[in-house]
């Protein structure tokens, strides 16, 4: 019954998020930064995606204690120093900033996950960071 209902509930998921894109003005606010802090801020948010991937490859083959070193390394509050994450957030709107900070908490609870090794409890907080991701590129755009 589970394995029927799994691949109907997708599609009507993919269904309704392809129709909200599509229909959807772009509402997000736009905030200006100097050009390098504009590119300083893409190339960290390639990173993100780069971190995102190795944590899911190392969960995929049971490696918590490596995914949970990247996620606080790359993207955990140990993070900020290295993306001057300071530097940046003196210009970001309060939101932004907020949103920026939500992301780091949330993979710093993720990496505390993983090294307790419950499988389901650290995908549950890698959706939780992935979520923060999405929230602030719903909310805000530099170019
Ligand atoms: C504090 C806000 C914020 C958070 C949190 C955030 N992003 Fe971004 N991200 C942005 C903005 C703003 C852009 C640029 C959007 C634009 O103007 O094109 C961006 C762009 C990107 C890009 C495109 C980079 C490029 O070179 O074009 C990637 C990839 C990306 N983000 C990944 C992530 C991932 C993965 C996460 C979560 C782990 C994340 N971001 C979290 C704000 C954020």
């Amino acid at each position: 019954m589970m394995r029927l209902l799994k691949p109907i509930t997708l599609c009507s998921l993919l269904t309704v998020s392809t129709t909200l894109s599509v229909a959807q003005t772009d509402t997000r606010q736009l905030v200006q930064f100097p050009p390098m802090m504009q590119e300083h801020m893409l190339a960290n948010m390639r990173d993100h995606l780069v971190a995102l991937n190795a944590i899911l490859t190392q969960l995929s083959q049971g490696e918590f204690e490596s995914a949970a070193d990247v996620a606080e390394s790359r993207l955990g509050m140990s993070s900020l120093e290295s993306h001057g994450a300071h530097h940046m957030a003196k210009r970001m709107p309060p939101g932004m900033r907020q949103a920026g900070t939500q992301m780091h908490q949330a993979a710093s609870r993720f990496a505390l996950r993983a090294q307790e090794g419950d499988e389901q409890a650290a995908y549950q907080a890698l959706s939780e960071v992935t979520q923060t991701c999405i929230t602030c590129h719903a909310a805000y755009k530099i170019r």
